[in-house]
């Protein structure tokens, strides 16, 4: 007997639109369960207005649009979600663990987050993402970098079958970046979760992609990696030159000068 899967993300004809303006549209797609996916586009292309969509904080404008066989919910457990400047300003004073606590669906801070249950999935959730050595420093005290690594174990906390992460890069060193690329592909490698990754640097990602999500003149498109990876795509799509280097080891760099 064959069994159907379900792609992650399934879109026919979709569009959004904001404050009464379309942002994107016309994007027709399925993206499989267990990939991992670049979202890439210019500043107010409409990335983060993508992560909306699939966490059901927002609806479609026009089309259909299934997220893991089902239509857009909010508070969807199957769903992780790391947003943009994750940095809440409530969470500088609070420990590591408390942030993470605050993923668990139905705790508020102060309020179901200390009963056993929650605090073994908050233990669980922190050594997943190597961040049990400072799980008991105050949020705002750690590096940017463990910042992301305790986001992740917040979205990570409900076992989710999609993890969303929103310009998780942003502000991080070079070492940093990489140790945060590394973790989500251990965790889309590992776990078979379903990564899209907003990004405005691919050069971080290009290793452990197999495709792009992109917004090109008000259009969301997906593809390969290899596909849109080439320097008249991104050149196109940026605006500005860019080289595309191949070696012969199957590495890719991008370049613009
Ligand atoms: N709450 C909102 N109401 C109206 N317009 C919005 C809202 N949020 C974002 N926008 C507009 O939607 C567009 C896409 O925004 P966004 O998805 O945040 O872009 P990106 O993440 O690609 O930089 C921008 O033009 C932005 O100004
Ligand atoms: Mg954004």
């Amino acid at each position: 007997m064959t069994s159907q899967v379900a792609p992650a993300i399934r879109m026919r004809d979709v569009a959004v639109s904001r404050g009464g303006r379309t942002i994107w549209s016309g994007a027709t797609m399925d993206v499989p369960q267990g990939s991992f996916t670049a979202v890439i586009g210019p500043n107010g292309a409409g990335k983060s207005t993508t992560a909306a969509l699939l966490l059901g904080t927002l609806a479609p404008s026009n089309g259909t649009l299934e997220v893991l066989g089902e239509k857009p919910h909010k508070g969807n457990p199957k769903i992780g979600f790391v947003p943009q400047n994750h940095t809440l300003a409530q969470a500088g004073t609070i420990s590591c663990r408390d942030v993470v606590g605050l993923g668990v669906v139905g705790t508020r801070w102060g309020v179901g987050i200390r009963s056993k249950n929650v605090r073994k999935q908050v233990a669980e959730a922190l050594e997943a993402v190597d961040a049990t050595k400072f799980a008991d420093a105050r949020f705002g005290n750690i590096s940017g970098g463990q910042q992301q690594r305790v986001s992740i174990a917040q979205a990570l906390i409900t076992n989710p079958e999609m993890l969303v992460l929103d310009e998780p890069l942003s502000g991080l060193d070079l070492h940093g970046q990489v140790e945060i690329v590394e973790l989500v592909h251990k965790i889309n490698h590992d776990l078979g979760v379903t990564v899209l990754f907003v990004t405005h640097d691919l050069n971080p990602l290009l290793a452990h992609i197999d495709s792009i999500y992109y917004i090109y003149d008000g259009v969301a498109h997906y593809g390969s990696r290899d596909d849109v990876v080439t320097a008249e795509m991104l050149t196109k799509m940026y605006g500005t030159p860019v080289q595309v280097t191949r070696t012969d080891d199957g590495c890719i760099y991008t370049r613009t000068d």
